[in-house]
């Protein structure tokens, strides 16, 4: 039976003019095979849902993966850790992107190669180079400490060590070095996503902006975005390889 498909065409062509990333619209482009480590976190949540809405399939990496209750068709809930090398291999095989979005410090050594951020990316990228031609993208979700406030000056340049939890001061860290890492890579191809200093858990607006190296202000001096919408730009970047081989920056 054939109905009238005007109004749901209609309905279909407004909400794309309103939001170009609005769920199913690049779906029918080209379905990737996503890895998400981190998908039980805070941004990684976001990461799976907004995949999971254009259409992408996704395997989401969890140490405990019975954390992961939710059901999707193309959805996968995995077990992995960062750690274990030989898991890493396991998993990225037949994928097209794996996007990284961990945090944690790894023993007690307080140095910032305890940082999991950094253990994160070197495990990854040593296995992607093992992978050559087969290895899938790697987008890193970074920090904000490595922006610039000013020319040659860092935002974690500026924080007030003292004040910030020993953890916490050990991921920055961490983040500066795996950025610094990255940029000596030339034979996987790698993106740095990095957030803004402020993640909010605000609603899908639909809307960001990118930038490089400085950090990006909004019209009243803020630095922030809310996490589904920092989704939005780490799953365009999964789509287009925008950034390749190097950083880029999000904010409103
Ligand atoms: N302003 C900023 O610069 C800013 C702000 C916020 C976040 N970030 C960055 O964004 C990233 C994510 O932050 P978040 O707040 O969303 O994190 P989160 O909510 O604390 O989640 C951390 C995730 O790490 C995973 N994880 C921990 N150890 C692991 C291991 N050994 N192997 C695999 N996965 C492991 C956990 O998964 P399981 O426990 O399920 O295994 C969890 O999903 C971090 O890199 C953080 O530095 C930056």
């Amino acid at each position: 039976m054939r109905g009238n498909a005007w109004p749901g065409t209609l309905l279909l062509l407004v909400t794309l003019l309103l939001d170009p990333h609005a769920a199913g619209a690049d779906a029918a482009e080209t379905r990737l095979n996503i890895l998400v480590y981190g998908a039980t976190g805070k941004i990684g949540t976001h990461v799976v849902t907004e995949a999971l809405g254009r259409g992408h399939a996704v395997t989401a990496v969890s140490r405990n993966p019975a954390r992961i209750t939710r059901r999707h068709e193309n959805l996968s809930a995995v077990k992995g850790d960062l750690l274990d090398t030989a898991s890493i291999r396991h998993l990225a095989t037949g994928q097209d992107v794996v996007i990284i979005s961990v945090r944690g410090v790894i023993g007690d050594s307080k140095t910032p190669e305890s940082a999991l951020q950094w253990l994160a990316v070197k495990n990854v990228v040593a296995t992607l180079r093992e992978m050559g031609d087969d290895a899938p993208r790697l987008i890193h979700v970074g920090g904000s400490g490595t922006l610039e406030v000013r020319p040659g000056v860092m935002y974690a340049d500026k924080l007030p060590r003292l004040f910030l939890p020993k953890d916490l001061e050990l991921e920055i860290e961490g983040q500066i070095l795996a950025l610094d890492f990255l940029r000596t890579v030339d034979d996987v191809n790698w993106t740095y996503a990095t957030p803004p200093k402020n993640l909010t858990n605000g609603r899908r607006k639909g809307t960001y902006r990118t930038g490089g190296d400085r950090m990006l202000k909004d019209e009243r001096g803020r630095n922030l975005i809310s996490r589904a919408d920092f989704a939005i730009a780490l799953v365009d970047e999964a789509q287009s390889n925008a950034n390749r081989k190097q950083r880029f920056a999000v904010a409103y």
